[in-house]
């Protein structure tokens, strides 16, 4: 089946975030938005009819999660990126989010270092500061617009009585995918210093050619002991508004101690059709998901030749993974707020102000690509408004 994600579908008044929210962000509700990370696109006809199927039902009370809920999660990982897991080192979580911040709960007392790589997805900041944890900025280094872990810091860092690793692989927002050697170096260095590693690989599956996933657990056992990582198909499949994800660790301890909170504050209920949508999703969304990227990936060629072309002064380099592009204004020479401004207000787009992800995404903007083509060519048009 072909799917169409050139359709337009309008998504004002239905309370959603990137479009019914721009007066309060922005300052100005009129802004084309190309900001918070989901996208334009329909949910896949797989999800929706099984929710349809579910809704017709017409009883929604007390449900629980089959067997067939984690093996379908098991099947996809095994599938897509040929990593064998067990369905019993699985539980829910109620959203990627919730599931950092209950780690730092549970895995971190106050006061504990934990340490992240910024620039990096603005809530990693808050799961530390909000718990009272000390935050440990191992920065990202950027040459030429890619960007590249310095190691020696980040032994540094993990040596001087690090609790937690966070790690955003895909890497949001600098769409770096880590490779094998990289994570071997960092999962070594955690192994080393005995630094759980929570891994958020919620962008896994919005990987582009050559490039590939590797889930960090996969690399060892000893690396896996002391991994807990986050998994969702909310991003892969436009369907972040079910809140249904789950965490995966191959060391029963660590699973049953992070479980432990979800049961104490007895959040393991979900809802109803985040599990049905869920499953729906890893069963049926192979074809969908090729096609997503391939359509993904010629948006951000068309950015790229557009900018070269007509904006060479906003630089970017080619996304490995996520369907947020980094576009770097440094050449503006502008204070952040006021290259903010200007493109609220002078381009009248409501892009991510690169200050958000830390210190070092002064001067950079974040972009969503994964809208038709037809409303990305109006970003860019409105774009070329602040020449
Ligand atoms: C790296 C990363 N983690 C987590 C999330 C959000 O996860 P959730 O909606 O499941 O809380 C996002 C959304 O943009 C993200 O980019």
């Amino acid at each position: 089946m072909n799917y169409n994600f050139d359709e337009i579908i309008n998504r004002e008044n239905t309370n959603c975030i990137k479009w019914d929210l721009r007066e309060s962000v922005f300052g100005r509700a009129d802004v084309l938005p190309a900001w918070v990370a989901d996208m334009d696109f329909r949910t896949p006809d797989f999800v929706m009819n099984a929710i349809r199927e579910k809704a017709e039902h017409e009883i929604m009370g007390y449900v629980f999660r089959p067997q067939s809920f984690f093996d379908s999660v098991r099947d996809w990982l095994k599938r897509r990126n040929g990593w064998q897991t067990d369905s019993k080192d699985m539980v829910f979580t109620p959203g990627i989010v919730p599931a950092l911040n209950f780690s730092v709960e549970v895995f971190t007392d106050k006061g504990d270092k934990v340490v992240i790589q910024p620039p990096v997805y603005t809530p990693f900041f808050g799961a530390i500061k909000d718990h009272e944890r000390e935050l440990i900025e191992n920065p990202l280094v950027e040459k030429d617009g890619y960007y590249t872990i310095d190691f020696e810091d980040m032994e540094r860092k993990l040596a001087n009585n690090a609790k937690m690793f966070i790690l955003c692989n895909p890497h949001n927002p600098v769409g770096r995918v880590w490779t094998k050697e990289e994570l071997l170096q960092i999962g070594n260095l955690c192994v080393k210093h005995n630094v759980l590693i929570i891994s958020d690989e919620i962008h896994c599956d919005l990987v582009f050619k050559p490039n590939k996933h590797i889930h960090i657990a996969s690399l060892s056992d000893q690396i896996a002991q002391l991994t807990l990582t986050c998994l969702a198909p909310s991003k892969t499949f436009n369907m972040a508004g079910f809140a249904t994800s789950i965490a995966h660790s191959a060391n029963s301890e660590i699973l049953k101690k992070f479980n432990s909170f979800i049961e104490r504050y007895h959040l393991n209920m979900g809802n109803i059709f985040g599990n049905i949508a869920f499953e729906a999703a890893y069963k049926y969304g192979d074809d969908w998901l090729d096609q997503l990227l391939d359509y993904v990936k010629a948006n951000m060629e068309y950015v790229e030749a557009f900018l070269k072309e007509n904006m060479p002064e906003i630089r970017t380099r080619k996304n490995e993974g996520t369907y947020l592009m980094w576009l770097d204004f440094k050449a503006f020479n502008l204070k952040d707020s006021d290259l903010n401004d200007m493109l609220i207000n002078k381009a009248g787009l409501g892009l991510n102000s690169g200050i958000m992800f830390g210190l070092e995404g002064k001067g950079f903007m974040r972009l969503n690509v994964a809208c038709p083509r037809a409303t990305l060519e109006k970003v860019m048009k409105q774009l070329l408004t602040i020449k």
